[in-house]
């Protein structure tokens, strides 16, 4: 066990934990987050995507103690805020989400993105979100919700 603190969509916590334990599962099990999903669990498909300290990690990679002192945004938390809801709109008008299963390591995705280039190409989009597999979409509409987001959201990032 051993003392474990972080942020997590803005709220502080001391956490007592095995720090081998994958953050995936504490933060669907422990804290009920279950907007992230396990896809692979092997980082290959992005469905449990989170932000920490701002970069886009897949959480089912990273050890509890790998968070300790850092800050963690998962889609609930995302959701909350202004560009959250301006991006989950973006991909609601596009038709982006069919299943829904990838959407949203999608969003956490485009936030990561956005957040580094407010004005993306399809192909910076491309590239950004390489890292999420959706099996349902063909990719197009999703691209096409990021396009939306950057514009509608400008200003936000
Ligand atoms: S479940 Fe983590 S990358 Fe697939
Ligand atoms: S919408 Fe089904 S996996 Fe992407």
């Amino acid at each position: 066990m051993m003392k474990i603190k972080f942020e997590l969509n803005n709220k502080e916590y001391v956490f007592n934990e095995d720090p081998s334990k994958r953050l995936l599962d504490i933060l669907r099990n422990n804290f009920s987050l279950t907007g992230i999903k396990e896809g692979c669990g092997e980082g290959e498909c992005g469905a449990c995507a989170v932000l920490i300290n701002g970069e886009l990690i897949n959480s089912c990679l990273v050890p509890l103690a790998n968070v300790h002192n850092k800050k963690i945004m998962t889609i609930e938390g995302l959701s909350e805020t202004k560009r959250g809801k301006l991006i989950k709109d973006s991909f609601s008008k596009a038709g982006a989400v069919q299943c829904g299963f990838c959407t949203p390591g999608m969003m956490m995705a485009t936030e990561a993105l956005l957040n580094k280039t407010a004005h993306p190409t399809v192909d910076e989009i491309k590239i950004g979100l390489s890292g999420n597999l959706c099996r349902c979409t063909g990719y197009n509409m999703i691209i096409e919700a990021v396009l939306l987001a950057s514009k509608e959201g400008e200003g936000l990032w």
